[in-house]
């Protein structure tokens, strides 16, 4: 079996190597840390062993519940917000046909998503879709207590009662949540739910690898034991024994520290098959939501190519120079698919006729690596081997790992998300909330 790979090569003209190197230095201490729970934000660093200390028993209590509730519904629909949701997706995206949802035959129920919005239109579509099919809910909240989930699920508590009746009702709902505290454990051990647990000292942008991710992905009908092999793989590949040389999580979290000390203060992730494109979303919340704070961290975003070269490619290659990127490349696609000749080449493509399509994709690939080199982005390169789970379990903890060590060598907490109470604290007050009198007349000085 491969590993995925990192090449640094082509962000080396834009750095001072010894600031690399004195990064790369910091990073052993850094692992330690982490491996000991001595760094900041040490009460959730649960995520570190997880691929290595998952038991056989939970991995086999998820698969049951999966094949319980393909064994019962159509569709499920998964509820949460933020890392109770992104981490399932991004999985299911990457690995899914581009048309399953067309794609009327299905051994495995659909997955669809809510509780990851607060729109009116959502809402009641999503109820119109349900009232056709046979369907379950997975409701997610670590803190039980975010409003957009609980007031989806709220919606759908109500719909599904009607639908089924209350007992048949609670037999299609399962909670993934806190083991003693918040709103939805308590509605949850009231109604009978089947419950999973999220662990204590796993913050949700980082729980992937726990039934938050898993379960979903197992009712998607896809591995999650190689998925947690895969991620296995990666942190015994990522540990302090290791020298930083050989880690790639080290090498990451340094490059992207030297690019930011060199003025370099926004990332773009790219990938060259929409099936990554929820990746993206993932990686940009662990990281924006990580290392966004103090006044500090790179800006996360993200571009899918070749699609976003004739949108956002004009500005990469000329625009501001504050910025990298970072490539994930997948070396094979899983299908091969040869390019037709034409009787009369009126596109003047024939020269590449009975050539794969991944031909010309790997070469505006690197085409595009070139000219934004030349054009003052330095790249880094991820490369998968294959999209399956097993490279994607390399991946998701290659993240995890390097934001971790990232976001210590910046010298923040990576685990806490202190910034999002502010917008939740307005809503509230606007809202009219009991308990926040005080927050609505403040906002309404500053708003009349
Ligand atoms: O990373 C985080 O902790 C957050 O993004 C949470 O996942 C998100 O706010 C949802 O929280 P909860 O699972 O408590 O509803």
């Amino acid at each position: 079996m491969e590993n995925i790979k990192i090449n640094i090569d082509k962000a080396f003209s834009f750095i001072s190597k010894s600031d690399y190197e004195n990064f790369l230095s910091q990073t052993n201490e850094k692992i330690s840390q982490l491996e000991n729970k001595t760094g900041k934000g040490n009460d959730f660093l649960g995520w570190v062993n997880l691929p290595t200390t998952i038991t056989e028993h939970e991995i086999t209590e998820i698969e049951k519940t999966a094949e319980y509730l393909k064994s019962k519904v159509d569709l499920v629909v998964i509820v949460g917000i933020g890392g109770s949701y992104l981490g399932s997706k991004a999985v299911i995206d990457a690995l899914s046909d581009s048309f399953t949802n067309l794609k009327t035959k299905k051994e495995y129920p659909h997955v669809i998503f809510a509780g990851q919005n607060i729109s009116e239109d959502y809402h009641y579509e999503l109820i119109e879709l349900l009232n056709d099919k046979s369907y379950g809910v997975i409701v997610i909240s670590k803190s039980g207590t975010t409003t957009e989930p609980a007031l989806s699920f709220r919606i759908l508590k109500e719909h599904i009662e009607h639908k089924y009746g209350k007992s048949e009702a609670k037999n299609r709902i399962i909670a993934i949540t806190d083991k003693s505290k918040g709103a939805l454990r308590e509605l949850a051990d009231k109604e009978g739910y089947k419950t999973f647990v999220i662990p204590d000292d796993v913050g949700g942008r980082y729980s992937v690898l726990t039934p938050v991710g898993l379960l979903p992905i197992a009712v998607a009908g896809f591995s999650i034991r190689q998925l947690i092999n895969g991620a296995k793989k990666m942190e015994n590949l990522s540990g302090s024994a290791l020298t930083s040389n050989e880690n790639i999580c080290s090498q990451y979290a340094s490059i992207r520290n030297t690019l930011l000390k060199s003025g370099k203060t926004t990332e773009i992730l790219v990938s060259y098959t929409p099936k990554l494109q929820n990746i993206s979303e993932w990686w940009k919340q662990l990281y924006g939501e990580s290392e966004g704070k103090e006044n500090k961290g790179i800006f996360p975003a993200s571009v899918n190519f070749t699609c976003d070269l004739h949108s956002m490619g004009q500005y990469i290659q000329e625009g501001m120079r504050n910025i990298f990127e970072t490539v994930i490349s997948v070396k094979s696609p899983k299908y091969k698919f040869q390019i037709p000749k034409e009787e009369i080449d009126l596109d003047k493509l024939n020269f590449l006729a009975g050539r794969r399509i991944d031909d010309v994709n790997k070469m505006a690939e690197l085409g595009t690596m070139l000219a934004h080199v030349d054009g003052g982005v330095p790249n880094i390169k991820i490369e998968l081997p294959e999209l399956n789970e097993y490279y994607l379990g390399q991946l998701l903890y290659f993240f995890e790992k390097a934001c971790g060590i990232s976001g210590y060598i910046l010298g923040i907490n990576p685990f806490d998300q202190p910034g999002v109470e502010a917008y939740k604290k307005n809503m509230f007050a606007l809202l009219g909330k009991p308990g926040f009198e005080n927050e609505t007349r403040e906002l309404k000085a500053k708003i009349d």
